[in-house]
């Protein structure tokens, strides 16, 4: 297995996406999770919805059982799914907030006014060695609460960010960066695994890459999409490429 000290996570959610948009079996999302890997991904990302959109609960079984890397279950916090990653028990669980009538992960999930519910969840998890992370605005109150709940990674929405680089407003993309620095630095000092993802792309990846404190990206949308031109492989090492390419070059911090 690669041994980065900045990981790709894939996130193979679209491939089911498109698998369902006709029924039937094609495009596999396990075939697309051993393309990604032979191309340098660390770790494979699967969100079993509550609505079943577009992973299915044999899809995370077949994952767990047919690949090797890190498997990264992203889940509500409720009760269904804490039993289902509890028997299946991938490498990490990443808790994040579901709404059905959303077309993505809108928000960071909110671990001050839900903190009475995420403990015991937490520990359940945790007590079946799944390593647990929450999916969460970068905001510093915010990794207290993380590191208070005993979680040992947080996962730092970066969907404002990526938003910020789709508009030609260069001091809101600076903002959001300065965000995400912050975040990442304090929850890094109170001992917490910081990762990153939402919306990122080849082309704002590399200042995220760039926030020492950051060892893991997971990404989908934008990988699933390049794929239809280039294929997974390609667009993968093209990511691989951008990511690396960022953390070498560093940013000053803001
Ligand atoms: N991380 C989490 C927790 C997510 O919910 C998602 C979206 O499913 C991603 C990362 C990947 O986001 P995108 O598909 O925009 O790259």
């Amino acid at each position: 297995m690669p041994d980065h000290d900045l990981r790709l996570g894939v996130n193979i959610d679209h491939v089911a996406t498109l698998r369902n948009a006709r029924g039937g079996f094609y495009p596999d999302p396990c075939r697309a999770a051993h393309e990604a890997i032979m191309a340098g991904a660390d770790g494979i990302t699967a969100h079993l919805r509550e609505d079943r959109r577009h992973i299915r609960d044999e899809d995370v079984e077949r994952l767990k059982r047919q690949i090797l890397t890190p498997l990264n279950f992203e889940m509500a916090a409720t009760d269904e799914m804490v039993a289902i990653a509890t028997r299946i028990r991938p490498h990490a669980a990443c808790l994040v907030p579901e709404k059905r009538e959303e077309r993505t992960t809108e928000g960071g999930l909110d671990i001050i006014g839900g903190r009475e519910r995420l403990s015991p969840m937490i520990d359940r998890l945790k007590a079946e060695s799944i390593r647990v992370s929450l999916f969460v605005e970068p905001e510093p109150e915010v990794m207290q609460a993380a590191a208070d709940l005993g979680a040992p990674v947080v996962e730092l929405h970066t969907g404002a960010y990526a938003e910020a680089t789709l508009s030609v407003d260069r001091d809101r993309v600076a903002r959001e960066l300065a965000r995400l620095y912050r975040a990442a630095t304090h929850g890094a000092s109170l001992g917490l695994e910081i990762h990153a993802g939402h919306g990122l792309t080849e082309e704002n990846v590399g200042d995220v890459a760039a926030i020492p404190e950051i060892v893991e990206l997971n990404i989908g949308h934008a990988l699933i999409s390049a794929a239809i031109f280039v294929g997974l492989g390609d667009a993968v090492r093209a990511m691989r490429d951008a990511m690396d390419g960022g953390r070498a070059r560093g940013t000053a911090r803001p």
